[in-house]
């Protein structure tokens, strides 16, 4: 098997359109502080913007609480955007009412990080995964129903004996299946993957790797794979974007990344990640403390308190744009001082 990344950036089939862009997306939260004193904003997601073709991956990685999730969750528009814009196949559903966005729902789904809280308890298998195809009114009968319930079972390597059971009696990795047979019922464009290895076994986590590349071709599903993982990502996905503390830090193809990582930040993310090529061991950084709190960001870039690289009265001062390293490269890094 081949990994999708190693195709070269680009739309997967040639259409130009993409199936999802994403346009300045900010997202803040307002945390209370008590009933006298003001609310403050927590920066989640920054003047982010991406685009995933039909049928590709793009892969979102970057430490915990950098805003994967809540970017994930509000291109679904399961969060309302702050500033920015959403649109999906030609649709703008940044500001869609519940009702607009209902056709649309079907279209995009998501499968979370956890398989544990995600299932509802008191749900068998079956009614589980039933609940977009009735929802969304897919089957003509109960016949038809429970027809493609017992499909999507078996595609996901579940077995028949699963239907009438509930989710606690299942381990994590099978409880992953159930959710990706939940999400993929209804027949989705694009899946949001948010994490969806991190709850698992490493033991179970290539199983669920291999299955969700061969949904994703069988039925040419696009993914939001997110990850805090960066060798997963590259595994999984066609282009990849590095997001630190709310902003994409670094953009480009899975394999030119691979091959070239420019942004500090990406390098010191591969620094806990044994890998046996010693050259590449040579251009490690380590990463030092935790991210800064998205409620106190660091003035010019948020990298520059961890960075080896930082330049102080520029780093520390101007924000980096998210630039072309070269005219028309698709490689694109937010740093005053990349790695060559
Ligand atoms: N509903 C919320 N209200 C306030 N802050 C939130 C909310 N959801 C997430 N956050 C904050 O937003 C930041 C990004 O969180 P999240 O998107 O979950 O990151 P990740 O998925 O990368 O771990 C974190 O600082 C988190 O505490
Ligand atoms: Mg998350």
């Amino acid at each position: 098997m081949t990994a999708p990344g190693a195709s070269p950036a680009g739309p997967a089939d040639g259409r130009a359109q993409p199936l999802l862009q994403v346009e300045r997306l900010t997202k803040h939260f307002a945390v209370e502080r008590g009933l006298f004193r003001k609310a403050r904003l927590l920066r989640a997601v920054d003047d982010v913007s991406l685009h995933v073709y039909p049928g590709e991956t793009l892969g979102l990685v970057g430490e915990s609480g950098c805003g994967k999730t809540t970017l994930g969750r509000t291109v679904l528009r399961l969060l309302d955007p702050t500033h920015g814009r959403i649109v999906f196949d030609g649709h703008d559903i940044t500001d869609a009412t519940e009702r607009a966005l209902r056709p649309l729902r079907r279209r995009m789904q998501i499968v979370f990080q956890d398989p544990y809280s995600s299932l509802n308890p008191r749900m068998t298998v079956r009614d589980i995964v039933a609940e977009g195809i009735r929802v969304h009114g897919l089957a003509k009968d109960r016949a038809e129903l429970d027809a493609r319930v017992e499909s999507l079972l078996e595609r996901v390597g579940l077995r028949r004996d699963a239907l009438q059971r509930y989710p606690h009696e299942f381990s994590g990795g099978q409880r992953q299946r159930i959710g990706i047979a939940r999400a993929l019922a209804v027949s989705p464009e694009l899946i949001v993957c948010d994490e969806p290895l991190s709850a698992l076994d490493v033991s179970i986590q290539a199983q669920i790797v291999n299955l969700l590349l061969e949904l994703q071709e069988q039925d040419r599903i696009a993914f939001l794979f997110i990850s805090h993982d960066l060798e997963v990502v590259e595994y999984m996905s066609r282009r990849i974007a590095v997001m630190y503390l709310g902003r994409i830090v670094e953009t480009a193809a899975a394999r030119e990344l691979w091959e070239r990582r420019h942004h500090p930040y990406t390098r010191a993310l591969l620094s806990a990640v044994p890998v046996p090529d010693p050259a590449r061991k040579r251009l490690r950084i380590l990463l030092e403390g935790d991210p800064p709190s998205p409620l106190e960001p660091p003035n010019g870039c948020a990298f520059h308190p961890r960075c080896p690289r930082s330049e102080p009265g520029r780093c520390d001062r101007d924000t980096p744009p998210l630039e072309e390293l070269a005219p028309g490269s698709r490689h694109r890094v937010a740093c005053f001082h990349p790695f060559e």
